[in-house]
């Protein structure tokens, strides 16, 4: 039968590389997006378009409901919507901090509740949640981002006990750097690395040159996007999917060092040193 994945933020990047390999394999998609003119998939079969901004519950209710009576049911959510804040904690104003939550995290909470009760009725469902490498280590100048990632990693670990006795299946797909938005539109800055009164601007420069730097190494999105399909199809009950080199090199590379040892790479890695 017909297989059908739900997947959300897939006006760009990692999101619209997944509905374009799912639809490749055959796959019914339901394709989400907060603004539906903002889709590309007019030449894909099998994919549908529907309205959902993470952050707004109606949304979440609505296009779960309507995917669900259009395809029948869900086999596989993907909860990839997400964006980055980047820069010092301490200038960090509440609501840049409640949106960054709202949608990495609450969001993630709503649609999957939303999911749930179909899949757990079927006794079926693979739920993938896209954190990052930044959900398993950290790096400078990105505490907020971090914590929502690390937080999603928990939650999903907690949940694959959870929902195992149902037969739903919870995976993580942890990228690492990936050539999309993310570091451009998607980009959120919570103080101005040019600004004369910001007392982290130094730092800021530097550690946004590191992450530039870095860049170099990124994946394209279609790698990760084969990842997500891994996930969704390889029938195992494995939780982690780390993906792309620079992640799985440096996660190797922090579960060998002492802690000590490894944040001192890093401080200097970010320091310019690196
Ligand atoms: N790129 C990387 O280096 C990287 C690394 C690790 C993890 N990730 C994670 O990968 C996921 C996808 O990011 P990407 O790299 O593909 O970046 P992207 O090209 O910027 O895509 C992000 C997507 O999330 C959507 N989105 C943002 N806020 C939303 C909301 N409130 N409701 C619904 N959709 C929303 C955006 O929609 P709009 O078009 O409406 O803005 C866009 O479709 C994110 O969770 C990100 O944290 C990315």
């Amino acid at each position: 039968m017909t297989q059908t994945v739900f997947i959300t933020g897939t006006s760009t990047g990692i999101g619209a590389a997944a509905v374009r390999l799912f639809a490749a394999h055959g796959w019914q998609v339901a394709a989400t997006m907060r603004n539906p003119a903002d889709a590309k998939f007019s030449d894909l079969l099998g994919v549908r378009v529907y309205a959902l901004d993470v952050t707004d519950a109606a949304s979440v209710q609505q296009a779960v409901a309507q995917a669900e009576q259009d395809f029948g049911s869900l086999d596989v959510l993907v909860n990839n919507a997400g964006y980055g804040l980047v820069g010092p904690f301490e200038t960090a104003t509440a609501e840049q901090i409640q949106q960054q939550f709202a949608t990495n995290v609450f969001g993630v909470f709503a649609v999957t509740q939303a999911a749930l009760p179909t899949m757990r009725a079927r006794q079926a469902g693979v739920i993938i949640n896209i954190t990052s490498v930044g959900g398993r280590t950290a790096f400078p100048m990105n505490s907020l981002y971090h914590a929502t990632k690390f937080g999603l990693d928990g939650f999903s670990e907690s949940l694959w006990y959870e929902l195992a006795p149902f037969g739903i299946r919870v995976k993580v797909v942890a990228p690492g750097g990936v050539a999309t938005d993310f570091a451009g539109r998607s980009l959120h800055m919570t103080a101005d690395p040019a600004g004369a009164a910001n007392p982290y601007a130094g730092q800021m420069r530097v550690v946004l040159a590191a992450f530039n730097r870095r860049g170099g190494a990124a994946s394209q999105p279609e790698q990760i996007a084969e990842v997500i399909y891994q996930a969704a199809t390889d029938g195992t009950t494995q939780l982690r999917y780390i993906a792309g080199a620079d992640a799985q090199g440096i996660l190797e590379a922090k579960a060998k060092m002492s802690e000590g040892n490894f944040m001192q790479m890093i401080q200097q890695n970010f320091a310019g040193n690196g």
